[in-house]
């Protein structure tokens, strides 16, 4: 069998043409155009790679990009008080401060300090409870994404084993959330486990988010299953490849995501999906 691949590239691209459609009916009712304010410390290679994707995101759906370009050095104090300047700001919908940040600065100082009706990243612990106690919020754009990549592949849910590897703030804790509101049977593998290989072996669905090249070997993944890689990593001739080993995998699963153009696109586009949602919910 070889499996069904998942394009994350256009789906992302349909889900941009939505928002683009969203915004046009916002503007010509008189309303504001959703504004995300996108804040870079330091200059890290990836973050700016990020950052400016996600600027150029916004302005293609017609959103207003409000740039934040900090000094490494710049300090917590100073960081909190823009945040501040950003929360009381009506034309600020979207809160998104790229991580990682510099050492000195405390991640969840910053996170808990943006207002929870903006924070379009999903991070603060308001947004997080919500999501553990099934009320509507802002969702992490990468599980979120990934829920929406599962849907729209019509990949089976309900009682589906869900096997997620990782178990970060940013994707493995919330994705197993997400899958078990969806009424998958989760399991959370993460460094410790023991016996890594017999768990991935039961995923009818497994998603990856490691950051380690080609970690998951092809062969053990269950034929027919249902694998979302989130991993990028750069090998030194620049190919950007997963967690998972893609030309193998593909052999067995019944879907699969490609790395690039899988997982990467929907985090995106589902940023600026929760910076409408935040737009619409702050002024209607
Ligand atoms: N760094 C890596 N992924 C993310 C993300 O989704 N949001 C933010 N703010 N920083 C990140």
């Amino acid at each position: 069998m070889s499996a069904r691949i998942i394009d994350g590239k256009t789906i992302a691209a349909s889900i941009r043409d939505d928002i683009r459609e969203q915004v046009a009916e916002r503007t010509a009712s008189g309303r504001a155009a959703p504004g995300l304010a996108v804040v870079l410390v330091g200059d890290g290679a990836a973050s700016s790679v990020y950052v400016r994707m996600k600027r150029r995101d916004c302005a293609e759906v017609g959103f207003v990009s409000q740039d934040y370009d900090l000094p490494a050095a710049t300090t917590q104090a100073e960081l909190l008080a823009l945040i501040d300047t950003l929360n009381a700001n009506p034309a600020t919908h979207g809160i998104l401060v790229q991580l990682p940040l510099p050492e000195h600065i405390d991640e969840n100082a910053v996170i808990e300090r943006i207002d929870p009706a903006k924070d379009v990243d999903g991070f603060h612990p308001r947004n997080v409870g919500r999501l553990v106690l099934r009320l509507p919020g802002l969702r992490s754009c990468t599980p979120h994404g990934v829920m929406t990549l599962l849907k729209r592949a019509e990949v089976p849910l309900e009682g589906a084993h869900a096997v997620v590897i990782g178990q970060s703030n940013i994707v493995g804790r919330p994705m197993a959330l997400e899958l078990l509101n969806a009424r998958c049977t989760v399991t959370i593998c993460h460094s410790r486990t023991r016996d890594l290989q017999s768990e991935v072996e039961r995923a009818d669905i497994l998603v990856a988010a490691v950051g380690r090249t080609e970690f998951v070997p092809g062969a053990w993944i269950k034929p027919g299953a249902a694998v979302i890689d989130v991993g990028i990593n750069r090998l030194d001739d620049g190919r950007l490849v997963g967690d998972v080993d893609y030309a193998g995998a593909r052999e067995r699963a019944g879907w699969i995501t490609p790395v690039p153009g899988g997982v990467g696109p929907l985090t995106r586009a589902t940023l600026l999906e929760n910076t409408i949602e935040a737009a619409e919910a702050l002024d209607g």
